[in-house]
């Protein structure tokens, strides 16, 4: 992608791969556990959820360990941490997980296949077309998860706040982009929304 293709984010630079080692970090469970992710997303069995801008995949591999019944698909737009995602799953006996480069011509056959997205920490990175994206891999049915740090939370750790949304914001920019906003919820640091998808 280019830079004007990330026109519209918050934070319009590029996740580092160099901090990549703390997505990893399973005490983010503790502040966001995804057990409350996957109740979110209510995908019934042989659904298929992509993760977009799914980084490592620590939260796509430990969905798709809690729900063997579903199809999950991690994407990433960095070939870098693609490598790192692919690492992760080598050590993994999942088979209902794979993971798929968005450079890759195999991406543009997830249009319309996922019944549900999750977006994960990537809503402030994430530009006017990546937003017009998610619409495109959803089918009408579809639900798209957005869960983002909260900017007006003092926190540990996560982004700074000026490089994030607060709740408000985050629901605007959806808005602004034809989701509907079906519930919300708030985590310690995070702020969700799951989202329909204008037909
Ligand atoms: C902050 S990391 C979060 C990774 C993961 N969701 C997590 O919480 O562990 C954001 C990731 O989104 C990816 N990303 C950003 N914009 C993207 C886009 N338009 N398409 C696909 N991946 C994207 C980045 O390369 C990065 O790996």
């Amino acid at each position: 992608m280019t830079e004007h293709d990330r026109h519209g984010a918050r934070q319009p630079e590029r996740f580092n791969p160099e901090r990549a080692a703390s997505l990893n970090e399973r005490t983010r469970f503790d502040y966001l556990p995804p057990k409350d992710l996957i109740s979110l997303l209510g995908l019934a069995p042989k659904e298929v959820l992509i993760d977009f801008g799914a980084g490592t995949g620590l939260y796509a591999i430990e969905i798709a360990a809690l729900r063997p019944e579903i199809q999950v698909i991690g994407v990433d737009e960095q070939e870098k941490m693609l490598e790192f995602l692919s690492e992760n799953l080598v050590q993994s006996p999942l088979k209902n997980i794979k993971a798929l480069w968005t450079k890759d011509e195999r991406y543009s056959r997830l249009k319309k296949t996922a019944d549900g997205v999750l977006a994960l920490n990537v809503l402030h990175e994430l530009g006017d077309r990546a937003m017009e994206e998610i619409q495109t891999l959803l089918k009408p049915s579809g639900k798209v998860l957005f869960v983002d740090w909260n900017s007006e939370i003092e926190r540990p750790v996560g982004p700074p706040r000026d490089h994030v949304y607060s709740p408000q914001e985050g629901r605007s920019r959806v808005l602004d982009f034809g989701f509907s906003v079906i519930k919300e919820r708030m985590f310690p640091y995070h702020y969700a929304l799951l989202c329909g998808v204008k037909n």
